[in-house]
């Protein structure tokens, strides 16, 4: 079953006649379309990609299931807009919630005859639970992650920069036919007790923490792979924080079953980091979706209301970041399976000491 099928299904039971999507990453997770400007319009038995003159050549060759409809100047896109769904017999036509209040005043104003209403999120529920297609493309972008990863790691030593180390994951990426998904992270020293630290000038040094966080994004769906090195000798310390770190994010991993609760499996991780006092220092939540966005729909988390079903592909990342001293995050990339987690990321996760 195609994206736009499951999405019809779904429009005919949630009593929507017709969609207009425009979120950018909605319209590719339906169509194929890769570009960066594209809307479609759904009913239960019909659909209109429309985008503009900038992308007819490229909309016509990766769109599909949809007609493909692109105008140009000095056509105005509300009123192609119109004579779009006039053609498709749309009277009441739903919009996504996520438009700006600038749009929505647009649409409203410009496009005459239509009755508008916000749509209930029909594409949430559908873009959680991904085909075998999309696990495959994620699966191949885990694949890569971990590639990188025994990349980079060999360049770790005291004297060597975070940026050179974070130069050096965006060449491997863009040297692979990938794109970067996100600015990756390399973090060292008390650096690694930020969790979303940008690389800086500063050089590693012997005794570091070092946290690498990268993901590629390849044939359109992300990765989203971290891991915690000691360059030098461990200390103690750095052990015990590293060893519950671990035991959090394995348990958490197996806790990914079908019909398990998002709060649930957050909880468990801070009930583990308590076991040394360490969960006041894990603020951020323990996962989110993976998929079209590094940052897909879904989230691990003390508010999650999400429920994992088999399908899902979800992050699972604890850590622990005291200032000061520094932090360790593990984060694995984990499909849920009828049969159970599903590791897509590979890359050894016991404590290495880079000597
Ligand atoms: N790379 C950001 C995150 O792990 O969510
Ligand atoms: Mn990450
Ligand atoms: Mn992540």
């Amino acid at each position: 079953m195609t994206n736009i099928s499951r999405l019809q299904s779904s429009l005919s039971e949630s009593g929507v006649p017709a969609l207009l999507i425009s979120d950018i990453t909605n319209v590719q997770w339906l169509s194929g379309f890769t570009g960066s400007s594209g809307y479609v319009v759904l009913t239960p038995t019909s659909g209109r990609f429309i985008t503009d003159s900038r992308y007819t050549i490229q909309a016509a060759e990766e769109v599909e299931g949809l007609d493909v409809r692109s105008f140009g100047s000095p056509t105005k896109f509300t009123d192609f807009l119109s004579q779009n769904v006039s053609e498709m017999g749309v009277k009441r036509l739903g919009f996504e919630r996520s438009i700006t209040y600038g749009t929505w005043d647009d649409w409203k104003n410009q496009v005459g005859g239509i009755d508008w209403f916000p749509a209930p999120d029909v594409i949430k529920p559908l873009r959680m639970v991904k085909t075998a297609q999309e696990v495959a493309k994620i699966q191949a972008a885990c694949r890569l992650a971990d590639a990188c990863l025994e990349h980079v790691v060999r360049l770790l030593r005291p004297g060597v920069s975070e940026y050179e180390i974070g130069l050096e994951i965006e060449f491997f990426f863009r040297r692979n036919g990938a794109e970067v998904g996100f600015a990756p992270i390399v973090a060292s020293g008390p650096n690694s007790a930020r969790p979303h630290a940008h690389p800086s000038e500063r050089q590693i040094e012997s005794g570091d923490f070092v946290t690498l966080d990268l993901g590629g994004k390849l044939d359109g769906y992300n990765s989203d792979i971290t891991r915690t090195f000691v360059v030098g000798r461990a200390s103690e310390r750095q052990r015990e924080v590293y060893d519950l770190v671990l035991r959090a994010e394995k348990a958490c991993i197996d806790a990914l079953v079908p019909g398990a609760k998002g709060v649930d499996v957050d909880g468990l991780a801070r009930q583990i980091l308590d076991e040394k006092d360490l969960a006041k220092y894990f603020g951020h939540g323990l996962g989110h979706g993976l998929g079209k966005a590094v940052h897909d729909l879904g989230g691990l988390s003390t508010r999650s209301e999400d429920i994992i079903a088999p399908g899902q592909v979800w992050t699972i990342e604890p850590g622990v970041y005291i200032e000061g001293f520094g932090g360790v995050r593990i984060e694995d990339d984990v499909h849920v399976t009828a049969n159970g987690p599903e590791i897509l990321t590979h890359f050894p996760k016991e404590l290495t000491e880079i000597t």
